[in-house]
Formats: structure tokens, C-alpha cells, sequence
């Protein structure tokens, strides 16, 4: 049973996560940052987030892949598949020292939210509107204590400025 989750995020500045089940940005220094952190630990991520990621990068390597999904029989390989998000938390086992990651998308971080097991939170705030069709819920910011971990500048491979930050439940 999972005690307590993580989450990782990318917000755009308007709190948009996403459009037409896509990401909006390439942003390497982002991107490898969701990896490092995400490393040898479990990602839990909902059908729609599993369907957008390309099929030769799936399961995420070097992690424990979840996907959440209400079909029957939802044929995911090499992921563990649960019909709900309480069977989730109260099916899988951590080994020591493993996190448990919510990668989204909306509906799966609302649920994670709502939960009350997030803990922490991996949020990297975007300078820029990308014009999304999917955000990121609502939370209670007051209620987390916030620590940057990394700015990123515009340069030739990022075409946004971006801050990484780590939010704890205080
Ligand atoms: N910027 C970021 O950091 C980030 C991260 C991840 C994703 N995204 C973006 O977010 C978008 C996708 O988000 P989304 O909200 O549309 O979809 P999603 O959260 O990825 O997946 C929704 C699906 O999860 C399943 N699900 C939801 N609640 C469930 C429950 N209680 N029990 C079991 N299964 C449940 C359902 O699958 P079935 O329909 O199969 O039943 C539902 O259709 C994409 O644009 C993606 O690129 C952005």
C-alpha cells in the first residue's frame, strides 16, 4: 500500500499542461529533468498520458510504469494496468527508498490531489502561454512550502524560460 505520492508536473504560465493529448514545448533541460527525477522509481500516469507518449519510448525506461484506465483489459506491456485510483494505492508496493510518481495527466493529478497523499510536488513553471486545452488543478499553494531548483534561461534550444521548483506539504 502507498502511503504517500509524489507528482511531477510542467505548467505553462497560464496552468496549461497540455493540448490535442500532446505536449506544447520541447525543452530538453525539462525534459531530462523529469527523467532524473523520475529515475528507478514508480510512475503512475492515466490512459490518455500512457496513448500520447511515442510507443518506442514506452514503458518510460528504468521505472516501474502504472497506467490508470477504466477499460477492461486495457493492454498496456510491460506496465501494470488498475481500474481505479484506490485499487492503485492500496495494491502497490514501494521497495525502499522508491518513490511513487503521479506523471498526469489532469484527471490523474486531480485524483492525486484530492487523495491527500501528495506530499511533494515537482512543478516547473513556464514563462510563456502555449494555448492549452488541458490544465493543471487547482491547489492550495499557502499550503506547501516552496523551493526553486533550477532556472532556465531562452537559449537555442529552449525557446521558453522556465523555474523548477520543489513544493512540500508543510
Ligand atoms: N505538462 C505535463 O507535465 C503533462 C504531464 C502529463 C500529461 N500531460 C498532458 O495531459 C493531457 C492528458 O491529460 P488528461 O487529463 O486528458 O488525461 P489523463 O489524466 O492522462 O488520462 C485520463 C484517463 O485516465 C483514466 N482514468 C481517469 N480516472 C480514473 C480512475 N479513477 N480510475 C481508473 N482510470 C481512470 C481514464 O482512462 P480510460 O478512458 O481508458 O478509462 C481516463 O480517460 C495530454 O495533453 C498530455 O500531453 C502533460
Amino acid at each position: 500500500m502507498i502511503q504517500q505520492l509524489s507528482l511531477i508536473a510542467a505548467l505553462d504560465a497560464a496552468n496549461g499542461i497540455g493540448k490535442d493529448n500532446d505536449l506544447m514545448w520541447n525543452l530538453p533541460a525539462d525534459m531530462r529533468f523529469f527523467k532524473e527525477t523520475t529515475k528507478g522509481h514508480v510512475v503512475i500516469m492515466g490512459r490518455k498520458n500512457y496513448d500520447s507518449i511515442p510507443e518506442k519510448y514506452r514503458p518510460l525506461a528504468g521505472r516501474t510504469n502504472v497506467v490508470l484506465s477504466r477499460k477492461t483489459n486495457f493492454d498496456a506491456p510491460d506496465c501494470m494496468v488498475f481500474d481505479s485510483f484506490e485499487n492503485c494505492v492500496a495494491s502497490l508496493e514501494l521497495a525502499p527508498g522508491q518513490k511513487a510518481f503521479i506523471i498526469g495527466g489532469a484527471e490523474i493529478y486531480k485524483l492525486a490531489l484530492e487523495s491527500g497523499l501528495v506530499h511533494e510536488m515537482f512543478l516547473t513553471h513556464i514563462d510563456k502561454i502555449y494555448g492549452a486545452d488541458t490544465f493543471f488543478p487547482d491547489f492550495n499553494a499557502a499550503l506547501y512550502h516552496k523551493e526553486l531548483i533550477f532556472n532556465q534561461v531562452i537559449d537555442e534550444k529552449h525557446e521558453a524560460a522556465f523555474a523548477a521548483y520543489r513544493y512540500e506539504l508543510s
